[in-house]
């Protein structure tokens, strides 16, 4: 029997319209535009205004994702939410999106909690549903907002995040020559404590903060900021080794890079590794930040509407977060 796999059919973004830059930070925190950009390549970042809701930007990337891909809601049979950062603990934002998109079937919904290896993760999980040959169409959504829970008093971290939603729609195909070609999935639970948000859970419930208000640091990311970048720089090297050679494929033949976008060091040293410039690489870090789990789509949209992946291009996305997870996947773009 042919095997069936995914190929992506359209993609949306949405992004808030607050800008804090990189100047606003210096009137914040001890920082500086020179070091923020130099260490890490961010100048601005999008962030929610009080009140604005992610999942309303998850529903208007997912409209836009429909859109583009030419498919109407009958023919999605599930969604797949990739976030850690919804509007609610309960409901999962992905039964939200279903309810705002207007759907009229039931379909499976559902949350996919990979931080910002999430839409790595989440089109690897749609792949496998589609190969059953059971789900016609499945609606990825990449989405994360940092802002409320970056500690603005800690320069260390604060000046790397922002928000954001990215969508793709994908559709199985048993073409061979188009699509998810090879992935590569992991996490190293070793490291679970170097990146971290303790309060708002099950184990630190939020009535902790009434008890205590100098507890308050803990509801916000904790990060190690230097050892993540030297474990991470390793894990996703790897990674994106073992995807394209599962690909049957060598760097030689990748043809474009939309990694995460976490720092511009750590994107540079992958790109490195491919042999591949700046120029066949998505960089959006500058504009947006680091926003987990909407940072690939959004770079992969912004890379389309650019017209600088072309078909047929051999793609390479990658990406890690807190977990740590991490994850590769060659596509080759039709
Ligand atoms: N402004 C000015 N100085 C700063 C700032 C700041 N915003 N932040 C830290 N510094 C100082 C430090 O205090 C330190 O000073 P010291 O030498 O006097 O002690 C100095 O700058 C160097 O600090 P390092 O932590 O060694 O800086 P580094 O070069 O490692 O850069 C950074 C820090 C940008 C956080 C980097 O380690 C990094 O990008 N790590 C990976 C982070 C990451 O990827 N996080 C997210 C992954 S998962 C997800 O996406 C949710």
């Amino acid at each position: 029997m042919t095997k069936i796999h995914a190929k992506f059919d359209g993609l949306g973004k949405s992004l808030p319209a607050k800008i804090l830059t990189n100047a606003d930070l210096e009137k914040m925190v001890d920082t500086s535009d020179e070091w923020i950009t130099t260490r890490t390549g961010v100048k601005e970042r999008r962030i929610l205004s009080p009140g604005e809701s992610i999942n309303d930007h998850c529903v208007i990337a997912a409209k836009e994702a429909i859109d583009k891909a030419q498919c109407n809601l009958d023919e999605i049979d599930l969604i797949i939410n990739c976030t850690f950062t919804s509007d609610y603990v309960l409901p999962s934002g992905a039964c939200i999106i279903q309810d705002k998109l207007g759907f009229t079937r039931d379909v499976p919904a559902f949350d996919l909690a990979a931080a910002c290896s999430g839409f790595m993760y989440g089109v690897e999980t749609a792949n496998s549903f589609l190969a059953t040959g059971n789900y016609r169409k499945v609606l990825v959504v990449g989405a994360d907002a940092l802002s409320p829970f970056t500690n603005w008093k800690d320069r260390t971290s604060c000046v790397l995040f922002g928000d954001g939603a990215g969508a793709a729609v994908l559709s199985g195909t048993t073409n061979p020559d188009e699509g998810v070609l090879a992935s590569d999935l992991g996490a190293a639970g070793r490291h679970n404590k170097v990146l971290m948000i303790e309060g708002g859970s099950a184990a630190f419930h939020a009535t902790e903060l009434l008890k205590d208000p100098s507890l308050e640091s803990k509801f916000y990311i904790t990060m190690e900021g230097n050892a993540l970048f030297k474990i991470v720089t390793r894990l996703v090297a790897d990674s994106v080794k073992r995807a394209i050679e599962k690909a049957g494929l060598t760097p030689a033949d990748i043809d474009f890079l939309v990694p995460h976008q976490a720092n511009t060091r750590i994107i540079d040293f992958v790109a490195e590794k491919l042999g591949l410039p700046r120029e066949k690489c998505a960089v959006t870090i500058q504009k947006y930040g680091n926003n987990s789990a909407a940072s690939i789509p959004i770079a992969l949209c912004d890379s389309l509407e650019e017209g600088r992946i072309k078909k047929g291009d051999k793609i390479v996305m990658t990406g890690f977060g807190g977990g740590l997870t991490y994850a590769s996947l060659v596509v080759k773009w039709s």
